[in-house]
């Protein structure tokens, strides 16, 4: 119950047991057409998919590898440790990064990145983090920084690594201009591939800049794609995998996925909030795939996550840093449900007790219950 790598069904883990095969013949076109046309389908985009073998970072690396280069100007706000990562990224383009602020468990204000547009000059790109994976918060202001962005002529990047398929991002309603996600999150798909879409303003833009190393060369996946290939040898097995993560999400359907997640959040926030405990951010940042959790006085982070994995084998995340030792993480993505609610928040509760907290398991049940009878409704 980590937030990722997450809970992979079988069908996923069977079929990366897909016997190898040519990466340059007919069977691998076919397979990387349908991850391309299922991944738009859950981009909710026709903009063009790029599928890349690596961890998140290299999704977020090639993103804005891509578009950024040395006298480049980006706005990327600042509010936990995912969002300065991809502060670090677009620094290592030689881009040079503005970064408006926020404390931790809150969100920038949208003042603050008008203001830094009003005072950079030309930007090129504004880049955020939705889901701040190390707080538990998500940006729900997505058309808002669209709008400031696009005002301002700078193209829209979004790191949803940790909660496109899990919260409903509509990339080109929105239109943002390049979107990535994640294999081990919310795809329920075990690490190592990441899927971008780039939209039209960014393959003008890309278009202007020297790629700065062979296997981020964007416009390369766009001509190896001309023949349903990626550039460099892909890692077969993932890709065999978010086929048939992509296909399980599209048979669910992405709505009733969405309002899944949402359900289950609610349930661990309202159980939580049953047992006394604060989540770590206001109501309407609340993540729905990462529930951060302050501790209650006198609780050790990891006395407390010791004995939730050797008592009751549940694994949850402490806190990120400065936040280590000041809240736990609940990833609930992919394939939350019921069960794994109850079950996680059974484990919590008794392990609070043992830790010396006056918790009451049925308490926090019960108040998940209330909540979760709306999944079979
Ligand atoms: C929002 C976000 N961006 C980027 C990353 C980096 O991904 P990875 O660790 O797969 O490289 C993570 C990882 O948790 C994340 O949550």
């Amino acid at each position: 119950m980590i937030p990722g790598p997450t809970n992979v069904p079988d069908r996923v883990m069977q079929a990366m047991l897909t016997p190898t095969i040519n990466h340059r013949g007919p069977e691998f076109h076919e397979l990387y057409k349908e991850i391309q046309s299922n991944a738009q389908k859950v981009f909710q985009t026709s903009d063009e998919i790029v599928v890349i073998s690596g961890s998140g970072t290299a999704g977020v690396d090639a993103a804005v590898g891509s578009i950024l280069q040395p006298g480049d100007t980006a706005i990327v706000p600042s509010y936990g440790e995912f969002s300065s990562r991809l502060g670090d990224s677009a620094r290592y383009t030689g881009a040079n990064v503005i970064a408006p602020e926020a404390d931790l468990g809150s969100v920038p204000n949208l003042e603050d990145i008008e203001k830094a547009f009003q005072t950079a000059g030309r930007v090129k790109a504004l880049c955020v983090a939705f889901n701040e994976t190390s707080t538990g918060v998500t940006w729900r202001r997505l058309k808002e920084l669209k709008e400031i962005a696009s005002k301002n002529g700078a193209l829209f990047v979004v790191d949803a690594v940790s909660v496109l398929g899990g919260e409903n991002i509509p990339v080109q309603k929105l239109g943002i201009d390049i979107c990535i996600v994640a294999s081990q999150k919310c795809l329920a798909a075990p690490p190592g591939g990441v899927i971008l879409s780039f939209g039209q303003e960014a393959k003008k833009a890309m278009a202007q800049v020297k790629p700065r190393n062979q296997y981020f060369d964007i416009p390369k996946y766009f001509k190896f794609a001309e023949h349903a290939e990626t550039p460099a040898t892909p890692s077969l097995p993932i890709f065999f995998a978010l086929d048939e993560a992509l296909k399980i999400i599209l048979e669910e359907g992405l709505e009733k996925r969405f309002t899944r997640h949402e359900i289950c959040a609610d349930a661990f926030y309202a159980a939580f909030e049953s047992l006394g405990l604060r989540a770590f951010t206001a109501k309407e940042f609340r993540s729905h795939t990462v529930i951060g959790i302050k501790y209650p006085p006198g609780i050790k982070d990891e006395e407390f996550r010791a004995l939730l994995d050797k008592k009751f084998g549940v694994l949850v995340a402490g806190g990120f840093g400065k936040l280590k030792g000041i809240m736990f993480r609940v990833g609930s993505m992919g394939m939350i449900n019921s069960t794994l609610v109850t079950v996680t928040l059974d484990a919590i509760s008794q392990s609070l007790r043992y830790c010396g907290y006056q918790s009451k398991p049925e308490q926090a049940l019960q108040a998940a219950w209330n909540i979760l009878k709306a999944l079979d409704q």
